[in-house]
């Protein structure tokens, strides 16, 4: 990849008065940063050009560090990581903690829409639970505490309400050192739960475990505290927000981390030999890296920028599909797909005269392995498969499908679009030949996302958009492009939100993908288990592995009723098609409600939602 490094400001330059000076700073700034897990590797001048790597000098006033790191924010802030002066951004996402004390509308029902309730977390940001600290506990013997830090009912309660037996009769629930938080995962069965936790094929299982020591698990009322809007009050309440799967919200970090990137860096990349590009450059890159890291990527350069998922696939249909699908040619997808999954290749298979072959599900809604099989034979080019459902949950196994397709000759696209904010993937493991995300799904901004390509398939795809950026040279006559990934982004790229979607995933990384998915593993169980009864409610997706949605229908009542009485309570959810309509035609249905939830959701939430369901299915007789 070749990028264009401007000098970056003179190492030792004048520090302003009465601040340190500022090469000292960044020197002690560099090499905390450097030790710090999952820290931004500093670009080899070899890797440049012999041109040294531009580096973010801190301005004034700052908390930014360098390699255009977030600034440290509650639940950011690494204790002694302050290195200059607060700044002005760090002072106000401190309101982030604080109730929202903005006077809003007057709710339709006349509660007043201005009192929030901030539940107490069990310890602050700094240096808590999220960070790897470990928290003094409960007394010995109880597990009382175990049970508030993941807003869930104890083990023992929690077995008796779903009345299943304990798995490891005899295992004390709080484990570790007396009054210690029960932070030892392992073995994650132990935890509540009804059912054994096999993870899918395709992460966790492949990737190394969260270990206690370092992924403790969270307070959840101090995430929530990191996540401003779940403080809005909506007709009365509290928000509830239970649509993550059609977007997530932000957490301050995020936020706060664009405002930086216009206050401070704002500029276009690759290009002007100032000090700004350099920084504007090294927050974009710097971004891409940590897509890399946390896809599990061999290099940068399998890492493109796009504006979401759609796109992303659009771009694989149009450039690769382009390229090698032909007349009598076959793409299999699964009967759970998005229409973004469906649609280009679609479009594709019409343009070319190639044909599209569907693989069913059971009626869980998990994909039937055996007759995918049948579907493979030496004309199928491409397999694109969702790893998690949106319209059902069902988590799918990706690395065997992957597998069977290049056994067949076969190439394979994953849509993690809604799989990466709920489990830890690892394209390698998976070995996807595309792997894509939005990021606005992973509590990043909207109009950004990823393609993952293997790097030797890249280089061999023809461009999508020609223009700026993606070329070498050009002439009247021809024009020679970059290597991947430049040749994949054409024109001015949102820089800001792949900045944005950077400080996202630092941030989901830091509370751990693996605490993560046990908490939602958690959340739906208990939900479910108090949905399915609900005499009327009819669940639709009930696969062994499922992320955390709950599909529903209700008798006596349309889809838009009961979102609508949900909504009077503060309550959101997605009612309608979900852009799945083949998966809910597959079920006899147009729609559904589809509360989805995400790991700085509560019971309590889940218990305000069973309630008005409770309340509309008693109204009409079932
Ligand atoms: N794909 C988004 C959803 O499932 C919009 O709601």
């Amino acid at each position: 990849m070749t990028i264009q490094t401007p000098t970056s400001e003179a190492p030792g330059a004048a520090a302003p008065a009465g601040f340190p000076d500022l090469a000292a700073l960044n020197q002690l700034a560099g090499a905390f940063f450097a030790a710090l897990p999952g820290s931004p590797p500093t670009l080899p001048t070899t890797a440049l050009g012999g041109v040294p790597a531009p580096v973010n000098v801190l301005p004034g006033g700052s908390s930014l560090g360098p390699f255009g790191q977030g600034p440290q924010l509650p639940g950011t802030l690494v204790p002694g990581a302050g290195l200059t002066p607060t700044s002005p951004q760090s002072v106000l996402s401190l309101g982030a903690s604080a109730p929202s004390l903005v006077p809003h509308s007057t709710a339709p029902n006349g509660l007043p829409d201005n009192a929030a309730i901030v539940p107490p977390a069990l310890d602050s940001r700094f240096g808590g639970q999220a960070l790897g600290v470990p928290q003094a506990g409960p007394a010995p013997g109880t597990d009382r505490l175990s049970a508030q830090s993941f807003g869930l009912p104890g083990a023992d309660a929690l077995r008796e309400l779903l009345n299943t037996p304990p798995r490891h009769s005899g295992t004390p629930s709080t484990p570790g050192s007396p009054g210690a938080v029960p932070v030892s995962a392992p073995p994650a069965s132990a935890y509540y739960f009804a059912q054994d936790r096999q993870a899918p094929q395709g992460f966790a299982t492949q990737v190394p475990q969260a270990d206690a020591a370092r992924h403790p698990p969270f307070d959840v009322n101090a995430v929530r505290r990191d996540f401003p809007i779940l403080q809005e009050r909506v007709n009365g309440r509290q928000l509830v927000w239970f649509d993550n799967a059609a977007t997530t919200h932000k957490p301050q970090s995020v936020i706060d981390r664009i405002s930086y990137f216009y206050e401070h860096e704002n500029s276009n990349i690759h290009r002007a030999a100032h000090a700004l590009a350099a920084r504007a450059t090294d927050a974009y890159e710097s971004a891409r890296e940590k897509v890399r890291n946390f896809l599990g990527a061999s290099s940068v350069d399998e890492i493109i920028f796009v504006r979401g998922a759609t796109e992303a696939i659009n771009l694989v249909a149009k450039t690769w599909g382009a390229q090698n699908v032909g007349q009598g040619d076959e793409i299999i997808v699964s009967h759970l797909e998005h229409h973004a999954n469906i649609v280009p290749w679609q479009q594709l298979a019409a343009e070319k005269g190639a044909v599209i072959r569907v693989i069913p599900v059971d009626d869980s809604g998990q994909v039937q392995l055996d007759e995918y099989r049948k579907l493979l034979n030496s004309r199928t080019k491409i397999v694109a498969v969702t790893q998690v459902s949106n319209a059902l949950g069902t988590v799918v196994p990706v690395k065997a499908i992957v597998e069977m397709a290049h056994r067949a000759g076969a190439k394979a696209l994953v849509d993690g679009a809604q799989s990466v904010s709920h489990l830890r993937v690892d394209v390698q493991a998976i070995d996807a030949d595309f792997f894509v995300f939005s990021g606005h799904k992973i509590f990043g901004p909207t109009g950004i996302g990823v393609v993952y390509g293997k790097r030797a398939l890249l280089d061999d795809m023809p461009p999508w958009q020609g223009g700026g950026n993606m070329i070498a040279d050009v002439t009247f006559e021809r024009t020679v492009f970059q290597p991947p990934p430049n040749k994949f982004e054409a024109g001015t790229g949102n820089i800001a939100d792949a900045v944005g979607l950077g400080a996202a995933i630092d941030y989901v990384q830091r509370i751990g993908l693996e605490n993560i998915a046990q908490y939602e593993h958690d959340l739906l169980a208990y939900a479910t288990h108090h949905l399915k009864p609900i005499p009327g409610v009819r669940l639709i997706g009930t696969a062994q592995e499922k992320a955390s949605v709950l599909s529903f229908v209700l008798k006596g009542y349309t889809t838009e009723e009961v979102g609508k009485a949900l909504n009077e309570e503060g309550i959101a959810v997605r009612s309608g098609h979900h852009c799945a309509q083949p998966i809910l035609r597959r079920f006899g249905v147009e729609a559904t409600v589809r509360p989805s939830l995400a790991f700085y959701n509560t019971c309590e939430e889940v218990d305000r939602f069973i309630a008005v369901v409770r309340k509309l299915s008693s109204a009409r007789q079932h």
